[in-house]
């Protein structure tokens, strides 16, 4: 198995990176179970690897509602992923955020429900401990600063004309239904920039996925190489004006499909285009800096556990 240190989460429209080469296919079975599909290693140019999750799966067969969020997150992790760009569509909560346009934000407001199930890796029922993670910011702060730079040379190079916002908040929504009208107002209220249904618990789980020291909880994942949580970051793509716009008609799947195809395509010019120098600074170690031992103080035990500094 090649070393994998960068993995690719693919939202709805990107099931596939066609344009890299692909290598071989793994199914890894985690505590948790199967990912959403079989994860492609790809192969780049100067010959690294990266690993592709496509999030819904192949045809589109998980809700948000029942993606399989903690094996995905733990298979990446025990493939040595340590940083994972993740791509998804989203709906827009602002005037200037158009359809087609590329979003990095660095804030979530949460307004999923406990149908997904546990959130955390640490599930009391599997282990005896509880987990208390940082997560004020919850996206990698540096790895989104390196790729506001390098998402915006990719844009510019691909000659797509598309536009790139940062800095901004999505809300997480459940669905699998889209928000009412006055949902949607609110949300704007509440400072919400972009909305989706599929970035927690998955930015929450690769910020806990560091599981650094509990030895019991090491054996009973069977996880190896877990030093780092990996850096984790969002790549959102705009594909609708969600329900605010009081003479607009609210958004229907078929309006989000309309984009998905250029977005996707977009998407993985992007990728294409930033991959490589990823590859070689997450290699150096500089980019994971900040999550490097964030679960160190995260964990309520024993304080006979507590490991020595
Ligand atoms: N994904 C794409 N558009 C969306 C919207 N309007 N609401 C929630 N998730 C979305």
């Amino acid at each position: 198995m090649p070393r994998v240190l960068i993995g690719v989460i693919g939202g709805s429209g990107l099931y596939n990176i066609d344009n890299l080469t692909p290598v071989t296919e793994v199914n890894p079975e985690t505590p948790w179970g199967y990912p959403s599909s079989p994860i492609t290693i790809a192969r780049l140019p100067s010959g690294a690897h990266l690993a592709f999750l496509a999030r819904h799966g192949i045809g589109h067969i998980h809700s948000p509602s029942t993606l399989p969020f903690r094996a995905n997150i733990a298979a990446l992790k025990s493939l040595g992923v340590k940083a994972i760009i993740a791509f998804s569509a989203v709906g827009s909560l602002r005037e200037e955020i158009k359809p087609g346009d590329f979003i990095i934000p660095s804030q979530i407001i949460d307004r999923t429900k406990s149908v997904r199930g546990p959130t955390t890796f640490f599930d009391p029922r599997q282990v005896h401990v509880v987990a208390h993670a940082q997560f004020g910011d919850p996206f990698s702060v540096k790895l989104c600063s390196w790729l506001k730079d390098k998402v915006e040379e990719a844009l510019t190079t691909c000659g797509a004309g598309v536009t790139l916002h940062t800095d901004k908040t999505v809300i997480c929504m459940e669905g699998p239904q889209f928000s009412t009208r006055a949902e949607s107002k609110m949300y704007r209220m509440w400072g919400g920039d972009i909305i989706n249904m599929s970035v927690l618990p998955e930015a929450k789980l690769a910020r806990e996925a560091e599981i650094r020291w509990e030895m019991s909880l090491l054996l009973s994942l069977n996880l190896h190489d877990l030093a780092f949580s990996p850096s984790y970051s969002l790549i959102a793509t705009a594909t609708d004006y969600d329900a605010w716009r009081e003479a607009e008609e609210t958004v229907t799947a078929a309006e989000v499909f309309k984009t998905l195809k250029k977005n996707a395509d977009t998407s993985r010019a992007v990728t294409a285009h930033i991959l490589e120098e990823l590859n070689t600074i997450v290699q150096e170690g500089s980019i994971l800096s900040q999550e490097e031992g964030c679960m160190r103080f995260a964990l309520m035990c024993d304080s006979s556990q507590v490991p020595e500094e």
